[in-house]
């Protein structure tokens, strides 16, 4: 995700406060590695390095920078592990421009080619970096910045927002594409920032450009203009009038609903992330070619593996074995060998129950690969090769977006197994923003029915099986009730004697299960459970069930990644009316470090 934040006046300052501030208040978005860079009589005094904001801030004493421009950014590692010099803003190769982005710039790794091929100094694995040489190539063909800044634009795939600010001049500019930007016009200085809270501080009059759009920022003025034609846009400023620890949870009450609506955002990040990799073809052939494949993980990304197996199954029927990871030491790592892959998942790329099974994995010769979300861990240093998940800081405790990011890329994966085109795929971040509109006022209501409910079971079957058992698992986390995820057809096996009258029961039912859900609801609901299905929307589902909260059609892997959002909203909304904070529960830890 990263955070970036620009500063621009008409005279010397000290910008270093404002711009560790600003960083400061971007920490949400993500803290591996700090930077900043200030522009002061031509020259460009640039200081960054691997660590937090406060740590940084200290080693390499910002706090004294001044100039009339400066840039902050914060990294969140995707492209490049955390290290000084992957921390951004980078240089030109001359080092006479400075700049800085968030977000994925998905070609990096043939535009770094192109540009030492043309003669630049490309320092970096960064594609920050790349943002800047792309500036400088059409510079160097000399045309002014502005034109320069609309090039590059063309040259730079992905998702990203970008401040870049030459030595000799006095403006900064910014341009963004699929990743948010927000400009601030104070009195006598101008900013720009990945997002509010570094801009709130200082001034509340804002411009918000949109996909496509360059600024330029004087000390008094900003100026937006299009992309592709060149020509002023006309943007008018507004007032925020929001508080501070809002804009800081993007508008919501609390990250875990922030973190739930930028699922669509992160899948479609993701998406563009796979497209572009170079791990995936290596990965793709062993999967295929392996003895066993094993995928290992823990809580939700142990609920994202099994969903992984049902895709690996049903559409490239490859089986997959998924494993809760101590389980794998105990059961199977004393029978693999170099024959047999395993896939190990992991939010935090620090869970030591999952890095225990990936050493006891390795000491058997296995090849291991991993998908996890921070760039630098454990996970993405002690793996063949490892997938990111482009989600960013996930802050809330409850893991929302890396699980739909983990099933993503395991669907992505199944696909390429199975010889299908990937970008079949491209709808989904679509369906699931239809997905959140859809379910919020049915979920309201159930959560305001089921909020004094200390007992409930979720059930599922096939791909919604994994879905089942993760929605029963938010709901735990944030509720503090006692909700069971099952397979759908185990329930009359024994737990079906402890349905009572108004039992409550959810039922996440793909689009070709109908008739054992109706089976399965009619079996409950004769003794007395209230039945809540989960599904896209259907006569039969509507007419056997008390509660059917529909989701948009789609193919029952698709089915399946969509059903979970509403069970996240479920457990978040009763949270809340049940008076707790969703994104601390208690008794619980982010990444677990310990056995
Ligand atoms: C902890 C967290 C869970 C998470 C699990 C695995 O228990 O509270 O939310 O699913 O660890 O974490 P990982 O970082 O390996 O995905």
């Amino acid at each position: 995700m990263c955070g970036v934040f620009g500063y621009v006046t008409d005279h010397d300052e000290a910008l270093g406060p404002i711009l560790v501030d600003a960083a400061r208040r971007l920490t949400y978005r993500g803290y591996d590695s700090v930077g900043a860079a200030t522009f002061r009589d031509g020259s460009i005094d640039l200081r960054k390095d691997e660590g937090k904001v406060e740590v940084v801030a200290e080693r390499q004493n910002l706090a004294e920078m001044r100039g009339s421009r400066g840039i902050a950014q914060l990294r969140w590692a995707t492209f490049g592990a955390p290290s000084q010099v992957n921390a951004q803003p980078h240089l030109d190769s001359d080092g006479r421009m400075a700049g800085a982005h968030n977000g994925n710039v998905v070609n990096n790794a043939e535009l770094r080619a192109e540009f030492a091929a043309e003669g630049m100094t490309v320092r970096s694995e960064n594609d920050g970096e790349s943002c800047v040489h792309a500036v400088e190539r059409y510079l160097r063909r000399g045309e002014p910045p502005l034109d320069a800044i609309r090039h590059a634009y063309g040259d730079l795939e992905g998702d990203y927002s970008f401040v870049i600010g030459l030595a000799d001049d006095e403006r900064l500019f910014a341009f963004k594409k699929g990743s948010g930007m927000v400009v601030g016009i104070g009195d006598g200085f101008t900013c720009v920032s990945s997002d509010l809270p570094s801009i709130l501080p200082l001034t509340r009059r804002v411009v918000r450009p949109r996909d496509g759009e360059i600024v330029t920022l004087w000390a008094d003025r900003v100026e937006v203009r299009s992309v592709e034609t060149g020509e002023p846009v006309d943007r008018p400023a507004e007032l925020v009038t929001e508080s501070m620890d809002v804009a800081q949870k993007g508008g919501f009450a609390h990250f875990m609903a922030k973190e739930i609506h930028e699922q669509p955002q992160v899948a479609r990040e993701l998406l563009h992330l796979l497209d572009a990799s170079e791990d995936v073809d290596p990965i793709v052939e062993r999967l295929r070619d392996a003895r066993n494949v094993y995928l290992v993980g823990c809580g939700t990304s142990y609920h994202a593996a099994l969903l992984g197996s049902v895709y690996f199954a049903q559409l490239a029927g490859r089986v997959a074995v998924p494993v809760l990871a101590p389980q794998f030491i105990a059961q199977y790592a004393p029978a693999v060998g170099p024959d047999d892959v395993g896939v190990f998942v992991s939010q935090s790329g620090e869970t030591k129950d999952v890095l225990n099974a990936l050493g006891a994995a390795q000491g058997r010769g296995m090849t291991c690969f991993g998908l996890a979300n921070v760039v630098g861990s454990a996970l993405t240093r002690d793996t063949a090769a490892c997938l990111p998940l482009g989600c960013g800081f996930e802050i809330s405790v409850p893991a929302t977006k890396t699980f739909t990011n983990e099933a993503v890329a395991f669907l992505y994966l199944a696909y390429r197994l199975a010889g299908l085109d990937t970008a079949r795929l491209a709808g989904v971040p679509d369906l699931m923003e239809t997905t959140i509109a859809a379910v919020d006022e049915p979920v309201r209501a159930l959560a305001s029915e089921l909020r004094d409910r200390d007992d409930l079971y979720c059930l599922g079957y096939g791909a919604t099986y994994p879905i089942a058992l993760e929605g029963a698992l938010k709901l735990k986390e944030v509720t503090y009730a006692h909700c069971e995820g099952m397979l759908s057809t185990e329930f009359k096996h024994g737990p079906l004697s402890a349905v009572t009258p108004g039992f409550p029961i959810i039922f996440v039912a793909g689009p070709t299960d109908t008739g054992l859900i109706v089976s399965g609801l009619n079996e409950v609901r004769v003794r007395g459970a209230r039945t809540i299905t989960i599904a896209p929307d259907d006569a039969r589902l509507r007419a056997n069930g008390d509660v059917l909260v529909p989701i948009p059609a789609s193919d029952p892997q698709v089915s399946a990644l969509l059903a979970v959002i509403p069970l996240q909203l479920l457990a978040y909304h009763t949270g809340v009316l049940r008076g707790f904070d969703p994104d601390f529960p208690r008794n619980l830890s982010k990444t677990l470090t310990v056995d």
